[in-house]
C-alpha cells in the first residue's frame, strides 16, 4: 500500500494536464480495474483479522487519492485560466492592426467651412472677430435702422429674453437674430478705414423645416473708408465666392431691401447650372453711420451677410439644414 501510495502521488504531482490526471484516476480508482478499487474488492477473500487491518488503510488511501486528485484538478484549471489571461492588453490586437483603421475625431463640416471663410477674408486683409450671442434690442435692431414698430422687424422672428426691469433698448435682451449687430459694436470703438468679417451663431423663433433652423450660423462683412464703392464690394465678394465654389461660377445682383443698407442687394451665384441666392448686402445706410457717430458725409461702406449652412448646403449638395445638428455621424463622417 505504501508503495502504491508513493507512486500514485508522484504521478499526480507530475501530471501536466487534466486528461493525464483523469487517466491516473482511472488507473487507481477506476471502478473496473483501478488498483485501489481492486484491493478493496479483494478484501473479501481475506481473514477477518486481515480485513480489519487492511480495510481502513485502503479506504484511507482511497480518500487521500480522491482528495489529492481533486486539488490537482483545481490547480490545473486555474493554471489554464491564468494562461488565457496572460496577455499584454496594451498591445494592439493583430486584427485591429490588419483590418481596422483606428478612427479619430474630426471637425464638423460647418467648422471646416467657417475656417475656410476666415482664411479667405484674412488673405484680403480683413480682421476676423466674434460678438455676443445674447444681444440687446439696441444693437440687434435700433442702431441698424430698425426702430420699434418698424415693419421690417417681422423679417426676424425673435427670441426675447425676459428682462422686466429693462428701461432702455440697450437693456432689453434677446438672442441675436443676425450677426449684423457686430457692425455697430465694431464701429462704435473703431475709426475707418476698417474691414471686418464676423462669423457667428444666430437664432430665430421659427418652425424648422429643410431650410430653416432655430439656430444657425452667419458670417457678416463690413468695409468702411473714404471712397468705398459697390465696385469694391463686387471685387471682394466675387473673390470670396470663387474661392469657396470655384472660378467658374457666375454672379447675379438684384435690388433688395434691408433697413441698414441703401441700396440693398441680393447676390446669387450660378453653380452646377442653377441660380442660388447666397446673401444680402448693400451700401451702409447713413442712419447706421449716425448711430455710431460717424459723419455720413465723410465715409462710405458696404456690408454683407449670409448663412454658413446655405454655403455648405450648396457646396456639398446637402438637402436638409437639420442634418448639421442631428449629431448623426453617418452624416458628419462624410466630410
Ligand atoms: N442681417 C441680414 C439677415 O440676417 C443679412 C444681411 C443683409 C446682412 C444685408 C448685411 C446686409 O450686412 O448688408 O437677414
Amino acid at each position: 500500500m505504501k508503495e502504491i501510495e508513493a507512486e500514485a502521488l508522484t504521478e499526480i504531482t507530475n501530471a501536466k494536464e487534466e486528461l493525464a490526471l483523469e487517466k491516473i484516476r482511472v488507473k487507481y480508482l477506476g471502478r473496473k480495474e483501478g488498483i485501489v478499487t481492486e484491493a478493496l474488492r479483494s478484501l473479501k477473500n481475506l481473514s477477518l483479522e486481515e480485513k480489519k487491518r487492511q480495510g481502513p488503510q485502503i479506504n484511507a488511501l482511497k480518500a487521500k487519492l480522491e482528495k489529492t486528485l481533486e486539488i490537482k484538478k483545481r490547480d490545473l484549471e486555474e493554471g489554464k485560466n491564468k494562461k488565457t489571461l496572460d496577455i499584454d492588453i496594451t498591445r494592439p490586437g493583430e486584427k485591429i492592426i490588419k483590418e481596422r483603421k483606428i478612427t479619430t475625431g474630426h471637425l464638423h463640416p460647418l467648422t471646416v467651412l467657417e475656417n475656410e471663410i476666415k482664411d479667405v477674408f484674412r488673405s484680403m486683409n480683413f480682421s476676423v472677430l466674434e460678438g455676443p450671442e445674447i444681444e440687446s434690442e439696441f444693437y440687434n435692431f435700433d442702431a441698424l435702422n430698425v426702430p420699434p414698430d418698424h415693419p421690417a422687424r417681422e423679417m426676424w422672428d425673435t427670441f426675447w429674453i425676459k428682462s422686466e426691469n429693462a428701461k432702455t433698448s440697450k437693456e432689453k435682451l434677446l438672442l441675436r437674430t443676425h450677426t449684423s449687430p457686430m457692425q455697430i459694436r465694431y464701429m462704435e470703438s473703431h475709426e475707418p478705414p476698417l474691414q471686418i468679417v464676423v462669423p457667428g451663431r444666430v437664432f430665430r423663433f421659427e418652425a424648422t423645416d429643410q431650410t430653416h433652423e432655430v439656430n444657425f450660423y452667419q458670417y457678416e462683412g463690413l468695409m468702411v473708408g473714404k471712397n468705398i464703392s459697390l465696385a469694391n464690394f463686387k471685387y471682394v465678394i466675387e473673390t470670396f465666392l470663387k474661392r469657396i465654389f470655384g472660378k467658374d461660377i457666375e454672379f447675379r445682383y438684384r435690388p433688395s431691401y434691408f433697413p441698414f443698407v441703401e441700396p440693398g442687394l441680393e447676390i446669387a451665384i450660378k453653380f452646377r447650372g442653377k441660380w442660388l441666392e447666397m446673401m444680402g448686402a448693400g451700401m451702409v445706410h447713413p442712419n447706421v453711420f449716425k448711430a455710431v457717430h460717424y459723419n455720413p458725409r465723410d465715409y462710405r461702406g458696404f456690408a454683407f451677410g449670409g448663412g454658413l449652412e446655405r454655403l455648405a448646403m450648396v457646396k456639398y449638395n446637402i438637402p436638409d439644414i437639420r442634418l448639421f445638428y442631428s449629431g448623426d455621424t453617418r452624416f458628419t463622417n462624410q466630410f
